[in-house]
């Protein structure tokens, strides 16, 4: 997608990822290709370690091996409303004691804005399915501790892969230092945890000062990001700032 945009357009990228299209983004930036091509990136509900992962829901996916289950049941489309996940799901809900008729908190901790007629038009086109592959290769990295490609579990299969016997890993200390990075996390986030999001400012200590806009929202959960009905005011104004600096 990046090769496909970059060449249509002759021009870079403004990245703009929220929750795994954050850990896409910083996988990406440990190659300088794709760096290259990208001129700024903003990450809302960023991602980059998962071994500290608070969200009950999805340590409970992970700790029950749902997705492997579903694999191995030969179910390559993880829908959480489809019939054998969804049957599996119901267990999940059970076994970590979380009230799963609101999916959304129960995933990413408690919003603080939801505006009815976003949840209306959410639940017309939610839950959209993943690859099964998708959650396991999550999952993979909730039990690793680190962000690496996908883990055939096959030696030599990694080896066809990636010509190596495991998984190439991403490094976040990789990410480019004069990057410009627009990173927003909130305080509620189970997916994206405070905790985490430290780690990664860590991690990017000594990038740039003028190239790093951070912007704290301690009463925003995961989805807020994309459902709080203040989200344009005090998240998208600056973001647009940050997207239209010079
Ligand atoms: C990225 O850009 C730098 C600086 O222009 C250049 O030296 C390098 O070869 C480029 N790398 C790739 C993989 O295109």
């Amino acid at each position: 997608m990046y090769d496909y945009i970059h060449i249509q357009t002759g021009q870079k990228l403004y990245y703009v990822g929220n929750s795994l299209g954050t850990l896409l983004a910083l996988a990406a930036f440990s190659q300088e290709k794709l760096v290259n091509m990208t001129k700024s990136a903003a990450l809302l509900g960023p991602i980059a370690y998962l071994g500290q992962l608070s969200s009950v829901f999805a340590r409970t996916i992970v700790t029950t091996f749902l997705a492997e289950k579903a694999y191995w049941l030969g179910v390559s489309e993880f829908i959480p409303e489809g019939l054998v996940v969804g049957k599996i799901l119901e267990g999940v809900c059970v076994l970590s004691l979380i009230d799963c008729n609101n999916v959304i908190s129960a995933l990413g901790g408690p919003n603080c804005c939801k505006m009815p007629s976003t949840i209306d038009v959410l639940f017309d086109h939610t839950f959209q399915s993943t690859s099964t592959k998708n959650i396991v290769h999550l999952s993979q990295m909730v039990r690793a501790g680190n962000i690496a490609e996908y883990d055939y579990g096959d030696e030599n299969e990694n080896m066809a892969h990636y010509g190596q016997p495991t998984p190439p890993m991403y490094y976040m200390t990789r990410i480019p230092k004069d990057i410009p990075l627009f990173l927003a996390y909130g305080g509620k986030d189970t997916l994206s945890d405070v905790n985490v999001v430290q780690l990664l400012l860590e991690n990017l200590k000594d990038h740039v000062k003028d190239k790093l806009v951070v912007q704290y929202r301690d009463y925003y959960a995961h989805f807020d990001f994309i459902m709080a009905e203040n989200a344009n005011r005090v998240l998208y104004d600056p973001l647009l700032a940050f997207l239209m600096t010079p």
